[in-house]
Order: structure tokens, then C-alpha cells, then sequence
């Protein structure tokens, strides 16, 4: 049996507006388990990266429990949200969020860097992640030199920079002709595969949604299994 890495029982977001509340979570339930990759689809406004914020310890639930191994999220201090993004968390959106003046290499190695301090340890990683996301020959472009396909496996690499246990994806080629999508959605999941890593992936596309083992839909703020 596999274990679960991030567990969500009974959890709910409500905003809150000057007209209305806003119900966008009711009641959701979810395990994510080690290392298999999971897929939320649904229509744009129903709440997926809502539900990909709190798993990801961005936003907090209004109410419900979200468990990553003994830390509860909706508990947890903010120097433990940050603590908990950085090391348990990879997260991949659907733009890319590099800096436009830090190399590729520069960009995938920052967040091991920022977390351990170790240059040449940090750097070894994610020339790994880069070579291992074909990206070997683009270690000293950046943004600007890189196509947009690039870009993102860049950012793929710094997700798995600090060996994360659980990638979370937002739409990661949404912004993407289909060509390059194909090839990134690909990478995404063999390298995440390759380490160990769940994948959590959010789309609103039903067929990069088919792709992941496990398959949930989000509707009017409840998840299925489909
Ligand atoms: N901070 C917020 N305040 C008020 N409404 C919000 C906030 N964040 C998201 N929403 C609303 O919640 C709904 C779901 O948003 P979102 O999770 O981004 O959907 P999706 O990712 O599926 O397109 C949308 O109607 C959005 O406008
Ligand atoms: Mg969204």
C-alpha cells in the first residue's frame, strides 16, 4: 500500500465578497499517495488552483483539515507554511516565474541554494535537473534566449530542486503551442516519475488530465473520482 504524503478531509474555501460568500470548496476529501500522479480537472473558475493553493500551503482552508505527514496546515505557523513550500512542495504555474536577469542554471539552482547555502552542491542538483529536462546545452541562457518550452523546463527543474516529495502543476502548459506542451507534459512526468515524487497536476484539457494515474474532477466545489 502506498503511503500518504498529503491528506485533505472535509475541507472548504469560502470567500468572502461585499454581495455573497463565495462557496468554491465544499467538503473536499483527498489523499494524494507517494509518488503516483494525480489529475484535478475541471471548468476555468471552479476552484482548481484554489484547491492546489491549499495543498500547497499558500492559502489556508476556512475550515476542514489538510495533513502533510504531522504538520496540519491550517494550524501551521507562517515560518512553517514557508518551511513546508520550500522543502516538502514543488510548485510548477503555469507561467513560468523565472528571473529575467539569472541564467537557466542560475534560476533552477536558487532555491537549493537559498535553502542550504551550498553553491557547488546546489549547482551539481540542478545541472542534474537540467541535463535530465534536455536542457544541457542552455545552462548559461536566459529567459529572453529561451522559448517558452524551455522556460517551463526550467521551472520543472527548480520545482525538483529540493527533492521535493509532492509537485504541484497549475495549468504548467497552458501557455504553450501543443508541440512544446506535448514535450514538457512528458518531461513533467518522467522526471517527477524518475524521483520519487507525486504529482499533483491541475488542467482544465481532458487529455493531459488522462495522462496521470489518478483522475478526480471538481465540480461546483466537490471532487469526484472519474
Ligand atoms: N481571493 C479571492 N477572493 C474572492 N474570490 C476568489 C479569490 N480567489 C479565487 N476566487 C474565486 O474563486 C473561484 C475559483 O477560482 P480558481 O481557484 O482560480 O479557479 P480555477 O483555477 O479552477 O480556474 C473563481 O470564481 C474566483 O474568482
Ligand atoms: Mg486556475
Amino acid at each position: 500500500m502506498s503511503d500518504v504524503v498529503l491528506s485533505l478531509r472535509d475541507v472548504s474555501r469560502v470567500f468572502s465578497t461585499e454581495a455573497e460568500d463565495l462557496h468554491i470548496l465544499r467538503s473536499v476529501d483527498l489523499d494524494i499517495l507517494s509518488g503516483r500522479s494525480s489529475s484535478i480537472s475541471g471548468p476555468s473558475g471552479c476552484g482548481k488552483s484554489t484547491l492546489l493553493s491549499i495543498m500547497g500551503g499558500l492559502d489556508r482552508p476556512s475550515s476542514g483539515t489538510v495533513m502533510a505527514g504531522q504538520l496540519d496546515l491550517g494550524k501551521a505557523t507562517e515560518t512553517q507554511l514557508a518551511s513546508y513550500r520550500s522543502t516538502v512542495i514543488g510548485f510548477v504555474f503555469q507561467s513560468h516565474y523565472l528571473l529575467k536577469d539569472f541564467t537557466a542554471l542560475e534560476n533552477a539552482m536558487l532555491p537549493a541554494f537559498m535553502l542550504s547555502g551550498d553553491r557547488p552542491g546546489s549547482e551539481r542538483v540542478a545541472r542534474e535537473l537540467l541535463d535530465a529536462v534536455g536542457l544541457s546545452a542552455r545552462l548559461d541562457h536566459t529567459p529572453a534566449r529561451l522559448s517558452g518550452g524551455e522556460r517551463q523546463r526550467v521551472a520543472i527543474a527548480r520545482a525538483l530542486v529540493n527533492s521535493p516529495s509532492v509537485v504541484l502543476a497549475d495549468e504548467p502548459t497552458g501557455s504553450l503551442d501543443e508541440d512544446s506542451a506535448r514535450t514538457v507534459e512528458e518531461l513533467l512526468f518522467s522526471v517527477v516519475a524518475e524521483r520519487g515524487a507525486s504529482l499533483v497536476l491541475v488542467t482544465h484539457d481532458p487529455r493531459l488530465a488522462g495522462l496521470a494515474e489518478v483522475r478526480y474532477q471538481l465540480r461546483n466545489g466537490t471532487l469526484a473520482t472519474v
